[in-house]
This record gives structure tokens, sequence and C-alpha cells, in this order.
């Protein structure tokens, strides 16, 4: 199948690129308070890039975005083995997870692009067949909305998210302490020196992962990081409700809004970016971009207290983000 990019734009100067390689998002264009368009995500030059080594820029990641500790799980009392593709644990989907799949375009026009993809039974040893079918719409609200739908004739498990970099000063800015964050959410999954959750909760009051009132994003991150050794932020919060996220930056004036119906949202402050790879003339470096990936809480299969990633014939998983922007 052809790699290409489609373009969405609405009537209020935003414009959107993406690619059929694992749904990503290239470019997101919106107007600072100015007017002047920016380029808010981390992306790279072209579509075929995507499909070689990077950080997860843009794409969709799954069949299980974020991790599974050790590899292992057991659906219907059937232990099933996947690949250990961060040190001794699986991340975002394996070797090879839908962010490298080329996607079939199902429509696309100006407003809206859906995507779908067939994960065949047994790939990357996940059992059954899942049909992923991913809409990205763009509205003239300047909203981008992910409707995710996976759909299975047996059962499987599933957790989809959007792994896009933010930086609301521009892809081009050097780092995202400025942007000044508030998180919806009074506790976090609390992890091992791995990642991977314990299956208690860690509450935020007090402690330098509270973003219930707006604080920049600088402002703690060294005490963050501090504490697991992770480089940053690269927690999964515990939503209260809906409205999981809102991120201003005075510099541009941008403010973005995060909308999900899902429990979880991993706050990644783009700690392993390390000066690798480049893309649209940039060498991105470490904390030069943030992503909030809304999800089901990491290695959810093997906590029976965490909302389930099962999916059945009769229980797809269907789900939505959304990402509105304004000025202030
Ligand atoms: C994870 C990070 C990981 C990164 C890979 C994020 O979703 O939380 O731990 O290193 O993806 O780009």
């Amino acid at each position: 199948m052809q790699v290409k990019t489609y373009e969405l734009s609405n009537a209020n100067g935003m414009n959107v690129t993406v690619t059929n390689v694992g749904c990503g998002i290239i470019s997101l264009k919106v107007p600072d308070k100015n007017g002047t368009p920016r380029d808010v995500v981390l992306g790279l030059d072209k579509a075929e890039d995507y499909l070689g080594k990077h950080y997860y820029f843009g794409v969709i990641v799954g069949r299980v975005g974020n991790r599974i500790g050790y590899g292992r799980f057991a659906l219907d009392g059937k232990e099933y083995r996947l690949a250990k593709n961060d040190g001794g644990h699986h991340l975002h989907g394996g070797i090879e997870g839908f962010d490298k799949k080329i996607w079939t375009v199902e429509e696309a026009d100006a407003g809206k692009i859906v995507f779908s993809y067939v994960s065949p039974d047994g790939e990357e040893n996940y059992p059954g067949q899942l049909t992923v079918r991913c809409t990205y719409t763009l509205t003239d609200c300047n909203t981008l909305r992910i409707d995710y739908l996976a759909e299975t004739p047996t059962q499987t498990i599933c957790n989809l998210t959007n792994h896009s970099y933010f930086n609301l000063e521009g892809f081009d800015a050097k780092d995202i302490y400025g942007h000044v964050m508030q998180i919806n959410a009074d506790k976090l999954t609390a992890v091992d020196e791995g990642l991977i959750p314990t299956g208690e909760y860690y509450a935020v009051e007090g402690t330098p992962f509270d973003f219930n009132a707006p604080k920049a994003i600088g402002c703690d991150i060294e005490a963050a990081a501090a504490v697991n050794d992770t480089g940053g932020y690269d927690h999964c919060y515990v939503l209260n409700g809906q409205e999981a996220a809102v991120v201003y930056v005075p510099e541009s004036g941008i403010k973005m809004t995060v909308t999900t119906d899902m429990p979880g949202m991993q706050f990644y402050s783009g700690n392993f970016i390390n000066g690798s790879v480049t893309g649209k003339g940039i060498t991105y470096q470490k904390h030069s971009g943030f992503c909030l990936e809304t999800q089901l809480y990491p290695d959810t299969v093997n906590q029976p207290g965490f909302p389930s990633c099962v999916v059945t014939k009769d229980k797809p998983f269907k789900t939505f983000t959304s990402f509105r922007f304004c000025v202030n």
C-alpha cells in the first residue's frame, strides 16, 4: 500500500497534516495570539520517515499502548507472551505496533479522515483478530477529535491512544518548561522502577505531580524526575472527569483543552528524546515536547482492580479524545 499524506483544514485557520503510516499527525497548525499559524506538534519531514525509528511522534499506538509488565498476560486461562521491547517489558504494541502499519483510508475530506486497519489473529502474539477504525475530525470550533473503534469476532485486549508531542510555542521551541498545565486528577497509578503499576494509587496532593491548580511544567520537573528516575513526568493520571487537562503557554497565547471518556492519561514530558531524531529542520531534545496520552491504565490486563482492556464480540473498544485550541 502507498504511503501518503492528507490535509485537514477549517474556516478558522487550523490545518492538520496526517499520514496513513500509523495515522501519524505530522503537523498541526493553530493561530497564535497574533493570528499567525504555529505548528504545535513535533514531527518528521515526510510520511515515509514514520516507518523508521523515532519516538512514536504523532502516531496511534496499539494494539495495547503503554506497558504490559514482563510482556505477559493471561486471557481465559491461557498465557500469552509478547515482545519485551522496553527493557524487560512490552511497550506500545511490540516490535511492529500499529504505529508502523500503513492504514487504509476509508474516506477523507477537509474536515475528516477515517483510517482502518485489520490486525490479524496472532499479530505480535496477541490473540484474536482486531479491526480498528480511527477517525480524525477537525471542526470549525478548532477542535481535533479522535474517535477510536476496535472490534473483534472473538476476544482480545486493546488500549489505543495517540502519541502526539505538543509544544504550544511551536515544534521548534527549545523546551516545554513555560507551559502552564492543569490536570484534573487527584491520583496516579503508582509504579515500580520499570514504570509498571504496583496496583496501588499515589495521591498527588502536595507532591511535584499535583497539577490540580495550574502550574508551569518546569516548576517541579526536576523534583518529579528524582522520585523514580524517569527524567521528568511519565505517569498515568487517574482522571476525575472528562475534562482531562488544560495547557496554556503565554508566549504564543495558545491554550489546549483535552477532553476524553477514558479513565486515565499518561503525562509524558519527552524524557527519553535525546537528539537522535531530526524532523522539520529541528533536532529534537529532551523535554522539547509533551504527550497527553488518554488511555486505560498501564498494565491494566494484569491488574484486576483496574478498568478492563478486554474486548469481546459484544464489547468493542470505543472511545474518543478531543484537543480544543483557543487563544488567551
Ligand atoms: C511512555 C514512555 C516511553 C515513550 C516512548 C510514552 O508513552 O510513557 O515511557 O518512553 O512513550 O516514546
